[in-house]
């Protein structure tokens, strides 16, 4: 008999949760034509949701649907927003229409396809897979969308690739599981020491991640930071170790720059890095004088520019690289107090590039019309947090994370 009452009780809780766990959940209505989508995680512990909002010709957002990912999320061992301490905790691809996001909370990837008429419609591929590590904190896929590579921050930490197929959805690959060796929690003790942001080289022959390094504070043993960089062989199999460049504080990202072999990492500790991949030049740490936390990058093609996020100031800063990598600083723009900036993706629409950023501490989404060097606009605040209260969902500023957008070719 208590027995009996037992097993009802667990199938209760069991349905109760599975009845809070909707696969798919309307937010707002669609508003006129959509031309491409912003996608963000809840990252939360009872259940990890895609929030996927559409965008419209001239660049707004309208938030619509939210879909669960079958995996958990989960807040590093630190206090406020950025729970992750990475950048692109979700990955999207043009070539095969295919979103990736990590489910740090179960060590775990799904995969979803998107519907390219309609690219906020998501449809989750079978279930998620193991990262083959603990808290999955970055994803990456290469420019031909059939391999995609993850970076666990936690106890367990390294790199693993898969094969993306579109049916299917992420196979593990054959040696291409590879330590990072960091002395880690699950989840990570951050931001100091912890893994950051997972991309390919340019020409794709490597994969580089960020590793923040440790602080002149008192009572901590200060350390640099550091790219690792595995080689990538034809056959898609990385190198047993990796190499690594020494440089900078906190590097926190990881983003190409353009036909330099070299790369730009947003540094919390003083501003950015750049980091020349040949490694006969020296590492570059430039100060932005009024930060105090940068810790996402991204270029634009358009105005050949790129633009780092800082969570603290919620300044977007536009930066300069010359063909020397001398830089400069072009134009700081502000959003609200408290936003809380964290990640963004810049993205293409109607012939103008856009950055949206996810304004954290307010679950919102601020966007930015980039008409041209050190002239962005900003047109548009998306307030998320209401209408996915509304909706029965949780999202709290301190565990929204990743975003990334996709856009149709026109
Ligand atoms: C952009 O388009 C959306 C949807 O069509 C519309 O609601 C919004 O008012 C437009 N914004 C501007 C600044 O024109
Ligand atoms: C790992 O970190 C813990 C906590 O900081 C420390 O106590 C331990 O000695 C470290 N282990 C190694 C092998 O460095
Ligand atoms: C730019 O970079 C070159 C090569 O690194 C260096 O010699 C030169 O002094 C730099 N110029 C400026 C204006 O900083
Ligand atoms: C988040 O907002 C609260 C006020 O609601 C503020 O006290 C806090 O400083 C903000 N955090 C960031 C990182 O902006
Ligand atoms: C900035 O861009 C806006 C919108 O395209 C344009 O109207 C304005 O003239 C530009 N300003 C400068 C200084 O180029």
């Amino acid at each position: 008999m208590e027995f009996i009452s037992r097993y009802a009780a667990l199938l209760l809780a069991l349905s109760a949760t599975a009845s809070c766990l909707r696969r798919v959940v309307p937010l707002s209505p669609a508003a006129g034509e959509t031309i491409g989508a912003a996608y963000f995680m809840s990252n939360e512990p009872s259940g990890n949701y895609i929030f996927a909002s559409g965008i419209a010709t001239n660049g707004s957002l309208t938030l619509r649907k939210a879909y669960y990912t079958g995996g958990t999320g989960v807040h590093g061992f630190a206090d406020g927003p950025d729970p992750l301490f990475s950048e692109s905790g979700i990955a999207a691809s043009k070539v095969n229409n295919m979103l990736l996001t990590v489910n740090p909370g179960s060590g775990s990837l799904s995969a979803f396809r998107i519907d390219p008429r309609e690219p906020t419609e998501l449809e989750l591929l079978g279930k998620p897979v193991s990262s083959s590590g603990d808290f999955p904190v970055s994803v990456t896929m290469n420019r031909a969308g059939d391999m995609a590579c993850v970076l666990n921050g936690g106890k367990v930490n390294g790199i693993s690739c898969f094969t993306v197929n579109s049916r299917k959805g992420l196979i593990p690959r054959p040696n291409t599981l590879r330590s990072l060796g960091l002395n880690q929690t699950t989840p990570a003790t951050g931001p100091f020491a912890t893994a950051g942001h997972i991309t390919f080289s340019e020409d794709e022959t490597r994969l580089m991640v960020s590793v923040k390094g440790v602080p002149p504070i008192p009572g901590l043993v200060a350390t640099p930071g550091f790219l690792a960089i595995w080689d990538v062989a034809q056959d898609g199999t990385l190198s047993e170790q990796f190499s690594s460049i020494v440089g900078g504080i906190l590097p926190w990202s990881v983003t190409n720059i353009p036909g330099k072999n070299a790369v730009i990492s947003a540094d919390a500790a003083l501003g950015f890095d750049i980091f020349p991949l040949d490694r006969c030049d020296k590492v570059k740490q430039i100060p932005i004088p009024t930060q105090l936390a940068n810790c996402w990058t991204g270029y634009s093609k358009n105005t050949g520019n790129f633009y780092l996020s800082d969570l603290l100031t919620a300044h977007i800063t536009e930066v300069h690289i010359d063909e020397n990598l001398n830089a400069t600083i072009v134009r700081r723009y502000d959003t609200d107090e408290y936003d809380g900036t964290i990640e963004f993706d810049i993205a293409s629409v109607g012939g103008t590039d856009h950055l949206y950023v996810l304004a954290a501490n307010v679950t919102s989404i601020e966007v930015f019309a980039l008409n041209g060097p050190g002239n962005a606009t900003r047109i548009q605040k998306l307030h998320a947090g209401d209408v996915a209260h509304r909706a029965g969902l949780q999202l709290r500023g301190d565990f929204v994370s990743g975003l990334t957008t996709w856009v149709k070719t026109l």
